[in-house]
């Protein structure tokens, strides 16, 4: 078990004494586990109660899952991973997806913060891409009872100060340090993800009008309203179209030869 950074960590935050929202308020740090969604899924899967926004981050996660079974492996104590729980119950269960929209929104606009001369975007659905390499992913899994919310797991990695990636996605990854060139400070950045974090999650909470949200997520879309190529899985061509817009459900929405088509998760992928 490596504890240098742990111990680092907590030395240096001191997240309780500024953090004025629920997300981060609360901090426990693990300096090794398997991976922080499936704690947080055991956790409550078992009722048992942690308040809303409660951080786990890990020092190094030894299972760290991506999206649609894949593996999200990064090297200990260079990055931040972490999830938390929200219980969002004022968003109905129709409305899941602008969860996705809060969240994407906050680590780009941390992202953006911290790197203000670099080309910082969202490859739908949440990706976060810088200079078009992807630095950040997230997993959000929702429970739902019935009609009604239990809770939703938000799990967050982004690529600080890793040098080299084993696996290369389609974007190829990338961290702040590779765009950089500088090392950066963890708990800084964690600091600065959480002030967004929390700004978004309250902007959902308290705006009755979510057109504004909707608008920035789709002004920083890359290939929105752009012409570009892309593999349509179901039929294996690649064809021309322009993305117009993200339905409530979450899909991409490609205008294609005149006429609107929408694509689930890797229904589409892009060609770069
Ligand atoms: C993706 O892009 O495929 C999503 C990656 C999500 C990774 C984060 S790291 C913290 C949390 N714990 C996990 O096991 N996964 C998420």
């Amino acid at each position: 078990m490596k504890l240098y950074l742990l111990r680092k960590i907590t030395n240096n935050l001191r997240i309780t004494e500024f953090q004025s929202g629920i997300i981060g308020q609360n901090l426990m740090i693990f300096s090794e586990i398997s991976s922080t969604n499936d704690y947080l899924k055991q956790r409550l899967s078992k009722s048992e109660p942690l308040t809303e926004g409660s951080v786990i981050l890990a020092v190094h996660q030894t299972k760290g899952r991506g999206q649609m079974d894949s593996i999200w492996k990064t090297r200990a104590g260079e990055n931040l991973t972490f999830s938390f729980p929200l219980y969002p119950r004022f968003l109905s269960i129709q409305n899941q997806f602008w969860l996705n929209i809060g969240i994407s929104l906050a680590v780009l606009k941390s992202i953006q913060e911290v790197l203000p001369k670099h080309d910082v975007s969202i490859k739908w659905p949440n990706d976060i891409l810088i200079n078009n390499k992807k630095a950040s992913g997230m997993l959000i899994e929702n429970s739902l009872k019935g009609k009604i919310w239990n809770y939703s797991i938000v799990g967050i990695g982004i690529n600080i100060n890793q040098e080299d990636f084993e696996v290369d996605t389609q974007f190829s990854a990338t961290s702040f340090k590779n765009e950089d060139k500088q090392h950066f400070d963890l708990d800084q950045v964690f600091q600065i993800v959480c002030k967004h974090l929390n700004h978004y999650y309250t902007e959902l909470q308290d705006s009755e009008n979510w057109d504004d949200l909707k608008q920035t997520y789709l002004d920083n879309l890359l290939g929105y309203n752009k012409i570009r190529s892309f593999r349509i899985q179901k039929s294996g061509f690649i064809q021309e179209g322009v993305i117009q817009n993200v339905d409530e459900f979450g899909q991409l929405c490609i205008q294609i030869d005149g006429r609107i088509e929408k694509f689930g998760l890797k229904e589409v992928q892009f060609i770069s």
